[in-house]
């Protein structure tokens, strides 16, 4: 007798009577889930609520912007995560195109003097904007792809992340790694 009420006690907990197959799961449904299927882009003329405007219409353009965000910790902070989330899969950690797709997709070294100093940093948000050549946009949804993930602000965090603290955060890294 005893052992049919232990049966029973651990047929109650519901981690095993969810199991059965009468027990439909409620997940799976027709609504589509997060990282299903392709990303809707936002409407067209919708308009953001915050953030700072811009009239540019393509990366010529933006080679002459002023950077309207202080370089300050709390940027480059923002800035460092947004780059390990959308830049270093082809840049690499460090920027120093060392990950391992950085030589398939012919991603470039971003502590190299071209982009340090011969790129402005207008130029290197209207990179990060518009993409470039191989590189996918972040501002802007065009025929070649691209999506809009960073807001105008935050594409000027990555800038400040870019010019004030890449190349220390990879010369840190090479130390650490000796
Ligand atoms: C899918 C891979 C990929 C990702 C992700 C990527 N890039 Fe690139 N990037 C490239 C490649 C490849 C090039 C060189 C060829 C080209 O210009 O398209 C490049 C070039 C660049 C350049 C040089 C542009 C120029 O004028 O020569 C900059 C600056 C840059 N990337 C920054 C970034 C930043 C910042 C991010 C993250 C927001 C990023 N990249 C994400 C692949 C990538």
């Amino acid at each position: 007798m005893k052992k049919i009420s232990v049966v029973i006690a651990a047929l109650m907990v519901p981690g095993v009577v969810m199991a059965w197959p009468w027990s439909t799961d409620m997940m799976n449904q027709p609504s589509i889930k997060p990282q299903e299927g392709v990303m809707t882009p936002f409407p067209s003329r919708s308009v953001p609520v915050s953030g700072i405007p811009t009239t540019v219409a393509n990366r010529e353009e933006t080679r002459s912007m002023t950077n309207p965000v202080t370089v300050s910790e709390a940027s480059i902070k923002q800035g460092r995560n947004l780059y390990i989330i959308y830049c270093s899969v082809c840049h690499g950690r460090t920027g120093k195109a060392d990950s391992p797709v950085s030589a398939k997709v012919g991603a470039i070294d971003l502590t190299d003097a071209y982009v340090q100093n011969d790129l402005s940093e207008g130029w290197l948000w209207g990179t990060i904007t518009f993409g470039s050549y191989v590189m996918p946009a972040y501002g802007v949804v065009t025929e070649q792809g691209g999506s809009n993930d960073l807001s105008v602000e935050e594409r000027w965090h990555v800038v400040n992340y870019m010019k004030h603290a890449l190349v220390k955060d990879a010369t840190a890294a090479a130390v650490a790694s000796k």
